[in-house]
């Protein structure tokens, strides 16, 4: 039997939009209740898709399949501004930056990663795709007043690639774990991708 782990795919952020994300935080802490649990800011990112369990001999059809479907992709800006709470602010459990550009090719990613997962047998995403960046969460729903958080500028970058994370459980909360990295618009250059590239 092939051992399992838990796994999902995600744009990662470089490490001047981690800074940015840090100042959105302290924004948002005025609006925030003591008992928030903010995320490690190594561990900040935009999940495209959850994948759960998955068995580690499926890792490599998966990074494939994905390959594939990402290569005619082409790397793109996001920005991230805005706060918001999920389900809704009386009660949270959940605090978000939201997307405030490149949403739609975030959602485009989703899509097409959502169907390479089917290739490993990974259930289809039943609800709507949308792009956030989980800043902090609730054990309990929490009442959070949203317009105490203050402004802050947009985190920009340019997306140019899509990572497979596994994620580790543990008391101390979970760690993030880089296991492919896969390319936009590797045309034929990637590994899994049998094309030659054309010169
Ligand atoms: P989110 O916090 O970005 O909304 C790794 O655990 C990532 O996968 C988390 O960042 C979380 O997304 C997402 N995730 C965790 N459990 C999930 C679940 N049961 N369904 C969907 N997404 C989940």
């Amino acid at each position: 039997m092939s051992d399992e782990l838990r796994a999902f795919l995600a744009v990662d952020l470089p490490l001047e939009a981690r800074s940015r994300v840090a100042e959105a935080m302290e924004g948002l802490r005025p609006a925030a209740p003591k008992s928030v649990r903010w995320l490690a800011l190594d561990g900040v990112h935009l999940t495209l898709k959850f994948l759960g369990e998955i068995r580690e001999d499926d890792v490599p059809r998966l990074v494939a399949r994905a390959q594939a479907k990402l290569a005619p992709e082409r790397p793109f800006e996001v920005a991230l501004a805005g706060y918001g709470a999920y389900p809704n602010a009386r009660e949270a459990r959940m605090l978000w930056l939201g997307v405030a550009q490149g949403a739609g090719s975030l959602a485009k990613l989703a899509r097409k990663l959502d169907s390479a997962a089917r290739a490993i047998g990974a259930p289809r995403e039943r609800r709507p795709f949308e792009a956030h960046l989980t800043l902090g969460r609730f054990r309990e729903p929490t009442r959070v007043e949203l317009d105490r958080a203050s402004p802050t500028e947009s985190v920009a970058w340019t997306v140019s690639e899509v990572v497979l994370f596994e994620s580790r459980l543990s008391p101390g909360g979970a760690r993030y774990v880089p296991l492919a990295r896969l390319p936009l618009g590797a045309g034929g250059e990637s590994e899994f991708n049998e094309i030659a590239p054309e010169i």
